[in-house]
C-alpha cells in the first residue's frame, strides 16, 4: 500500500504543481507560499484553540499538526517545505519529516517561527495564509484569482485524495457500529461518543466536525452537540452524524436507527433509506446538484404522504413549502479537505456565485456534477417544534396529520448521509463501500 502511495502522492504533487504555475501565471506571482498557520490563542489566556492546519497546506502535504511551517513553491523547482521544529520541552515537537511524501520536497528544518519566515523567498508572493492569527514578518494576501483557481481545482480529487478519503470513510464506518452498539447497550449520548471516539481513535479535536450524537427528541437539533451524561429512561431513536480524518481528509456519515419493537418509526427510515440510496445513484457527471435537492423534496413529499403525515400532492408539498418544514437543510455539499469543502458555488475556475433555488436559503452546492468531485447525500425528515409552530399557522396546516407529527415527535429526526465519488460512470459510493466492507 505504502508503495502504491508513494506513486499516487507523487502524481497528486505533479498536478498540484500544474495548477499552482496556472493560478500564479493569473496573478502575476513570482512563487507560492502557503502556511500551515499558526494556533489561535485564547483571550486573556496563554492556552491555544485546537489547531487546525491551513487546508492549502493540507492538499500538499499530510502534515495536520506542525504550526509556523510553509509550503513554498516556485515554478520549475521543486517544492519547498520549511518544517518548523522547535526546541520545546513543553509540547510535543513535530517529529523529523519522514514517509512516502518527503521525497516530493527539498526539506528545510527551522527551530522558530521567525527563522521559518525568515527563510521564504523574496519578490512577488502570494501568500496563502488566514489573516488571523497574522504571522510576523508576512502579510497574507490570498489573492482572489490564484485562490478561486486553486479552490476550483480542488473540486476534482486526485486518486492520492480518494485514497485517503476511502481510509477516513473506513475509521468512520467502523466507529459508527461502535456506536450503534453502545447505542443498543443503552449508553447515554455521552457514552455513546466514547464508544465512538474509542472506535475511530481520534480525539474530538482530530476529528473533522464535532459528533451530533442523539436520542429520542434530541434528533430534531439539527447539530445537537450536548452529549446527555445520562441515559433517557427509554431510548427510541438514535441518530448519529460523525465522521473522521485521515491525513487531513474527512468523512462525513450519518446514521438513524430505531429501538427494537418501534415499527412505525422503522418503517419511516426504511423508506428514508430506499430515497437517500436513489439519490445516491443520481451522483453523476451532469446532473445538476440543485435540480438533485429539488428531486428529494419532491421524493420527500411522498414518503411523508406514505406514512400519513401529509395529504397533499408532492407538487404542492414542495411549492407550498410544506417538505421545507420537515426538510430543512440542503441535500448535502462538497467534501474533502474541510467536511464542507471550498467551491460549492463558483461558476468557473476565476469564480462567481451561482445563488441557491429560491426557498432553499441552506443548500451548500449549486454546481453540475463531474467526475472527480465527491459530494454528500444525507437528506433527513425531523420533526422540529419551532417549524412546526409556524407550519401550524399557514393554511395547508389543515392538509397535515397532526396526530401523526405528535406521534413521531418523540423519535426526534431522521437523517442518512454517505459520501459520493462522482465518476465518468457509477458513482463510488464511499460510505456504503465502508460499511460492507466491515461484514
Ligand atoms: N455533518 C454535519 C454537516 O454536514 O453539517
Ligand atoms: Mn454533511
Amino acid at each position: 500500500m505504502s508503495q502504491d502511495l508513494a506513486s499516487l502522492y507523487a502524481q497528486h504533487v505533479a498536478t498540484l504543481r500544474q495548477r499552482a504555475d496556472k493560478a500564479l501565471a493569473l496573478g502575476g506571482f513570482d512563487h507560492l507560499l502557503i502556511a500551515a498557520s499558526t494556533p489561535l490563542r485564547m483571550f486573556l489566556d496563554d492556552r491555544d484553540y485546537p489547531f487546525v492546519a491551513n487546508p492549502h497546506f493540507r492538499h500538499w502535504l499530510p502534515l495536520t499538526d506542525t504550526p509556523g511551517s510553509w509550503v513554498v513553491y516556485t515554478p520549475g523547482s521543486k517544492p519547498k517545505l520549511i518544517f518548523v521544529q522547535p526546541r520545546d520541552y513543553w509540547h510535543v515537537v513535530p517529529a523529523a519529516p519522514s514517509g512516502y511524501w518527503v521525497e516530493q520536497f527539498d526539506i528545510t528544518i527551522v527551530r522558530t517561527n521567525a527563522e521559518a519566515v525568515a527563510a521564504l523567498p523574496k519578490g512577488h508572493r502570494a501568500v496563502i495564509a488566514p489573516e488571523c492569527p497574522s504571522i510576523d514578518g508576512v502579510e497574507a494576501n490570498n489573492p482572489e484569482a490564484v485562490v478561486n483557481y486553486l479552490h476550483w481545482h480542488r473540486s476534482y480529487k486526485t486518486p492520492y485524495e480518494l485514497v485517503l478519503m476511502r481510509e477516513a470513510s473506513r475509521i468512520g464506518t467502523y466507529a459508527h457500529r461502535a456506536a450503534e452498539k453502545a447505542f443498543r447497550a443503552g449508553e447515554s449520548e455521552f457514552g455513546i461518543q466514547m464508544a465512538y471516539l474509542d472506535a475511530a481513535q481520534q480525539t474530538e479535536a482530530e476529528l473533522p466536525y464535532s459528533n451530533i450524537v442523539c436520542l429520542n427528541e434530541h434528533g430534531a437539533v439539527l447539530h445537537y452537540t450536548n452529549f446527555d451524561r445520562s441515559a433517557p429512561k427509554q431510548a427510541r431513536s438514535f441518530l448519529i452524524d460523525a465522521g473522521a480524518s485521515k491525513s487531513g481528509y474527512a468523512s462525513d456519515i450519518t446514521r438513524t436507527y430505531a429501538a427494537t419493537g418501534h415499527q412505525e418509526f422503522q418503517a419511516l427510515i426504511d423508506s428514508m433509506e430506499r430515497a437517500q440510496q436513489s439519490f445516491a445513484a443520481k451522483v453523476k457527471a451532469g446532473q445538476s446538484y440543485p435540480e438533485l435537492h429539488i428531486h428529494a423534496h419532491h421524493v420527500l413529499a411522498d414518503v411523508l404522504r406514505e406514512h400519513g403525515v401529509i395529504r397533499m400532492s408532492a407538487e404542492s408539498a414542495v411549492q407550498s413549502g410544506v417538505t421545507s418544514a420537515f426538510f430543512p437543510h440542503g441535500l448535502g455539499h462538497p467534501i474533502g479537505l474541510q467536511v464542507h469543502d471550498v467551491a460549492g458555488f463558483q461558476v468557473n475556475e476565476s469564480g462567481g456565485f451561482i445563488p441557491r433555488p429560491e426557498g432553499h436559503p441552506y443548500l451548500r452546492m449549486t454546481r453540475m456534477l463531474e467526475p472527480g468531485m465527491v459530494v454528500t447525500i444525507e437528506p433527513g425528515l425531523y420533526f422540529i417544534d419551532m417549524l412546526l409552530e409556524e407550519l401550524r399557522g399557514k393554511p395547508v396546516a389543515s392538509d397535515v396529520d397532526w396526530n401523526k407529527v405528535d406521534a413521531y415527535r418523540p423519535y426526534g429526526g431522521i437523517r442518512i448521509e454517505d459520501d459520493v465519488v462522482c465518476t465518468s460512470g457509477e458513482p463510488e459510493n464511499l460510505t456504503r463501500n465502508a460499511f460492507a466492507a466491515l461484514s
